[in-house]
């Protein structure tokens, strides 16, 4: 299970180490941006749109010849981790050209990126994953779900003793008035909700974006903003849908796109808002978090018809300098046996000891407690997913007994990591 540090610097000849990477020029961007619209099977490219976020500087190509063949970007976000928001590297973009896969230009494109990550000093990488296959191997985990659901709006209603604040009321606008109040309530909520990154107005141009052909027969964005005398405190954005049964019965439907807030009363008024609409019989939600309040409030919580979806992936890029930066829920003291095969310089034996208000990352030769890949460590990082499963599937292994429920105990955290936007 470990890595050595020399088996490592081994491994940075292997997949792909005969393709060239580098930044693409300007002139280029187009045909290096359309291999990812090409490879994920988007129906449209718009490459007006793809620079309002892409950062050209972080974009990294390879080049068959002239042909550019395969593409990965980053975007410069501040995430919020365990401990607070920080400069992550939020990978993106990601594809090769269907002629050209499986000859490891992503693996030199991976390479180079977290060597790339590493110099520019964040410690932290995060994406979206297509396929739950392809990441592990370049040392992330799957570190965050949400979950997807749908309700009969009438076979449902809130608890009695919801949290309500006559105080608030209710605003219904068109989403675009409605943006600044968003984006007031956004940015604070994301800067509590691990996995969540700070939105600029380019994102919130994207988040916004209305294109009457990609509104699946829904009608245009409408956001419902709840607030006070002192400001905005939450917000839902949503689309609804008329249809009516072949006897003239409603059988519309209400899809939340997104719903934040930072008052649990701000909570109760907005998800009241969108299930008692009237008309509306059922509605729909592809991404809240796993434990958003919606769930605790309904007076039977057996109604609603959930999934979990994907979420973050994780990746540790400077292993002692995440960790030291993180916070912990309890103290732990455990020496790591970490294999890392794309970031040499994490791979060895690690003590990381932490309390509540500090953590120490360092080398040393003692023996170790629990042996794990980096990867395992990325799943685990945002404190939504324990480690056990990996010791009881026989991935991790603990030479001590109960070394991994205390690595679980201490980077636990109470809530649920969630990023409410693909990136
Ligand atoms: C996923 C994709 C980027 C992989 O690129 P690639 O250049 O073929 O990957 P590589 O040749 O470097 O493969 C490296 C390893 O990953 C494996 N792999 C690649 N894609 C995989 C997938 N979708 N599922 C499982 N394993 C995959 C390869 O088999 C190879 O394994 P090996 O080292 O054991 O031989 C490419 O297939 C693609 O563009 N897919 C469609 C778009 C997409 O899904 N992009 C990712 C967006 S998050």
């Amino acid at each position: 299970m470990s890595f050595s540090r020399d088996a490592s610097a081994a491994a940075e000849q292997g997949p792909g180490a005969q393709w060239r990477v580098r930044v693409p020029e300007e002139s280029e961007l187009p045909a290096v941006a359309r291999i990812a619209h090409e490879a994920l099977l988007a129906p449209t490219f718009d490459i007006d749109r793809i620079r309002q976020t892409v950062e050209l500087d972080r974009t990294l190509a390879v080049f068959d010849g002239p042909q550019p063949v395969g593409v990965a970007g980053v975007h410069s976000f501040t995430m919020t981790l365990p401990g607070g928001p920080r400069p992550v590297a939020a990978v993106t973009g990601v594809g090769v050209w269907p002629t050209h896969r499986r000859r490891g230009v992503l693996s030199a494109l991976m390479r180079r990126q977290l060597a790339d990550i590493r110099e520019r000093g964040e410690d932290v990488a995060a994406l979206f994953a297509s396929e739950g296959g392809i990441y592990g191997r370049f040392g992330y985990g799957p570190a965050a779900y949400a979950t997807d659901f749908r309700v009969r709006t009438r076979e449902i209603g809130l608890r009695p003793d919801a949290p309500r604040d006559p105080a608030l009321r209710l605003r219904l606008a068109d989403a675009g008035e409605a943006r600044k109040d968003m984006a007031v309530v956004h940015q604070a909520a994301a800067a509590q909700r691990v996995g969540e990154f700070q939105r600029s107005s380019a994102w919130w141009n994207t988040v916004l974006r209305d294109e009457p052909a990609e509104r699946g027969g829904y009608g245009p964005l409408m956001c419902a903003v709840a607030e006070d005398d002192a400001g905005p405190l939450g917000y839902a954005l949503y689309r609804t849908r008329q249809h009516w049964d072949e006897h003239g019965a409603t059988e519309s439907s209400l899809w939340v796109k997104e719903l934040y807030s930072t008052a649990p009363a701000a909570y109760t008024l907005l998800w009241e808002h969108v299930i008692t609409r009237d008309l509306v019989c059922h509605l729909s939600h592809d991404m809240a978090p796993p434990d958003d309040p919606l769930f605790t409030l309904l007076a039977d919580p057996y109604r609603v018809s959930k999934g979990q979806v994907d979420n973050l992936w994780v990746r540790l890029v400077d292993l002692p300098a995440a960790l030291e930066k993180r916070s912990f829920a309890a103290p732990v003291d455990v020496v790591l046996e970490v294999s890392d095969h794309y970031c040499p310089w994490n791979a060895g034996r690690w003590r990381l000891s932490a309390d509540t208000s500090a953590a120490r990352c360092v080398p040393t030769d003692g023996a170790p407690d629990i042996v794990l890949d980096v990867s395992h460590l990325g799943a685990a990082y945002l404190g939504g997913t324990g480690l056990g499963g990996y010791l009881a599937a026989g991935l991790v292994s603990e030479a001590a007994p109960g070394a991994v429920q205390r690595l679980d105990t201490a980077l636990h955290r109470s809530d649920r990591p969630h990023c409410g936007k693909i990136f």
